[in-house]
């Protein structure tokens, strides 16, 4: 079998960072995140949350509806000279969400498609960890996919009769899934050669409205990344010390298929709210009205 767990013990299990941390808590300056992807789902999940925490930029290749904004800047991650001059130099963490439209993404697109894919998850991943690198920034946190392991599961269930594990050997459903790997791997290259930490995150479902979902797709009761969960999971993978490591992403779901022991042990990730306790909360909250009214 296909150890990741294997080759990182072999090089001493996960690694702290080897740089001091430039983390001063007596300091009230707050570090400066860029979401790079930033206007899609889990930005503006990430960016309503950690206003608060972070000095943040939002870079995207879309203009945000409405008025200027004054965090947001324009780029394409498959242009490098646009990355360079509009991502801060001294940016603590980049967070890569950036995507193509679900629409656009069948399992085996065409070579036109492909070639679109490649600029956002090949091209623009590997931009984002140069762009990091030479900056000497300090981390960055890949939003990869559960599709990188899709083969192994069906309708949200995992077809090997236990959890699916990251150190399951990658087989993908969809050349996305196949993509984000090599996403990954860039990544783990990065780590092992240059001073950067990277934390790539295999996310299940993160949804900005989550109940409508829940309430009619069986697969997402067990997929769903619930919106508190998300904002905890990129948390403890911004601020890890550890340099290089892969994670499911997913709440703690009943029957969920993917093994989150390592997201817990290495992260630190505390599933907080789940497709049950959303579905409770709705169920509590409807009863409620409907008494009062
Ligand atoms: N939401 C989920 O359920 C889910 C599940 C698994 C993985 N992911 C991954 O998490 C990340 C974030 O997901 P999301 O749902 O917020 O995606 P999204 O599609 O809502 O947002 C992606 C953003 O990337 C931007 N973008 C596209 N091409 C770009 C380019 N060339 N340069 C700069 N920006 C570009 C888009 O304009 C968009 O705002 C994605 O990488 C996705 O693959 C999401």
């Amino acid at each position: 079998m296909w150890k990741i767990a294997e080759v990182l013990r072999r090089r001493g299990g996960p690694q702290p960072l080897s740089r001091s941390p430039m983390k001063n808590p007596s300091s009230p300056a707050k570090k400066k995140l860029v979401l790079i992807g930033g206007l899609g789902t889990i930005g503006r999940i990430l960016e309503k949350e950690f206003s608060g925490s972070y000095e943040l930029t939002v870079l995207d290749i879309s203009k945000p509806p409405g008025q200027n904004r004054r965090n947001f800047v324009k780029a394409d991650v498959a242009k490098i000279n646009q990355l360079m001059a509009e991502i801060p130099d001294d940016a603590y963490a980049l967070v890569n969400l950036s995507a193509l439209p679900n629409s656009t993404q069948p399992s085996l697109p065409d070579a036109k498609t492909l070639r679109l894919y490649s600029d956002v998850y090949i091209v623009g991943a590997y931009n984002i960890l140069l762009v990091a690198a030479k900056k000497r920034i300090r981390k960055v946190v890949f939003a990869s996919t559960n599709h990188v392991t899709g083969a192994y599961e069906v309708g949200g269930k995992s077809t090997l009769g236990r959890e699916i594990r990251v150190d399951d050997y990658p087989l993908p459903d969809s050349a996305y899934g196949a993509m984000k790997l090599c996403g990954e791997l860039f990544g783990y290259l990065f780590s092992r050669e240059t001073n950067l930490s990277v934390i790539c995150l295999r996310i299940g479902s993160v949804l900005e409205d989550e109940l409508p979902v829940l309430r009619s797709n069986e697969r997402v009761k067990r997929t769903i990344m619930s919106k508190a969960d998300t904002i905890e999971i990129f948390r403890k993978a911004i601020e890890t010390e550890i340099n290089y490591g892969v994670y499911y992403g997913v709440s703690d779901n009943d029957g969920k298929p993917w093994d989150i022991s390592n997201t817990i042990d290495d992260l630190g990730f505390y599933s907080k709210i789940n497709s049950q306790a959303l579905l409770e909360k709705a169920k509590k909250e409807n009863q409620e009205s409907a008494f009062t009214k």
